[in-house]
């Protein structure tokens, strides 16, 4: 049985002292037996991350970065390696993201080497992926996704591909305030499914989670995470205020 993963995606948002706030409102509501049956993480921005990892001490939420950088060390200014963000107490942190893709420019080759050396140095990526509106208008939305997929797991066997979440984010979706209905995200979901277990096997296609993102809120979660083969969710916007975000894991 899967755990339901909800993560919230803060992207470049917020300060210092709303993080904190932010952390400890997601924490108030994180109480009882909801922390049993889900898991639930917040990726803020990197300079934020310690002090977000120590407020969220002993409160069930995880802390996940946005981002890293492939390299151990060395002359690559700017960048974060994961022993870095092993260093400061994160647990996962995301690959490949839609912005990262299509704002920043990152290729497949580039995230495979992200999501390889993210599991190496003992993080739990989250691999993005996601078509864009004239993709999916083009009916090539299971081509894009697999391919994505494919070259993001690239060289890893079923042990390391098992600390792997995947969450499929249909770019047309984010930030638009327009979800994929929950038989879309349904569709694509049981299609990566098939795809992981014709790459790996029953048991890792049906232990790994797979998260929906792109304007998920809380009048729509219930029904997504209703869905069998979603997971969980990834989410933007809704998750910058704890009561948005908390009725979103909540409604798992
Ligand atoms: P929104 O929930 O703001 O659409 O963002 C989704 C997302 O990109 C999460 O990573």
């Amino acid at each position: 049985m899967r755990k339901p993963f909800v993560a919230g995606n803060w992207k470049m948002n917020m300060d210092g002292e709303s993080s904190i706030a932010l952390v400890k409102g997601i924490a108030a509501e994180l109480d009882g037996d909801i922390r049993e049956r889900v898991d639930v993480a917040v990726c803020p921005p990197f300079v934020y991350l310690a002090e977000v990892v120590s407020a969220a001490r002993s409160t069930g939420i995880a802390v996940g970065a946005q981002d890293l950088y492939f390299e151990k060390n060395g002359a690559f200014t700017g960048e974060i390696s994961t022993a870095m963000l092993k260093d400061v107490g994160c647990n996962y942190v995301l690959c490949g993201h839609s912005e990262r893709r299509h704002v920043i420019g990152e290729t497949d080759e580039l995230i495979n080497k992200k999501v390889t050396a993210a599991i190496s140095g003992g993080l739990l990526p989250i691999l993005c992926v996601g078509e864009l509106l004239e993709q999916r208008d083009a009916g090539k939305t299971e081509e894009v996704v697999e391919k994505q997929i494919r070259a993001g797991l690239a060289g890893l066997n079923e042990a390391r591909a098992m600390a792997v979440t995947i969450a499929y984010e249909p770019v047309w979706a984010i930030g638009t305030g327009r979800n994929a209905t929950p038989q879309q995200a349904q569709e694509v979901h049981a299609m990566i499914r098939g795809l992981l277990a014709e790459m790996y096997g029953q048991k890792l296609a049906e232990q790994t989670r797979i998260q929906y993102g792109g304007s998920a809120k809380p009048d729509n979660a219930g029904e997504l995470l209703r869905q069998p083969d979603i997971d969980g969710l990834l989410v933007g916007g809704a998750s910058l205020k704890a009561d948005s975000f908390a009725a979103i894991f909540r409604s798992v």
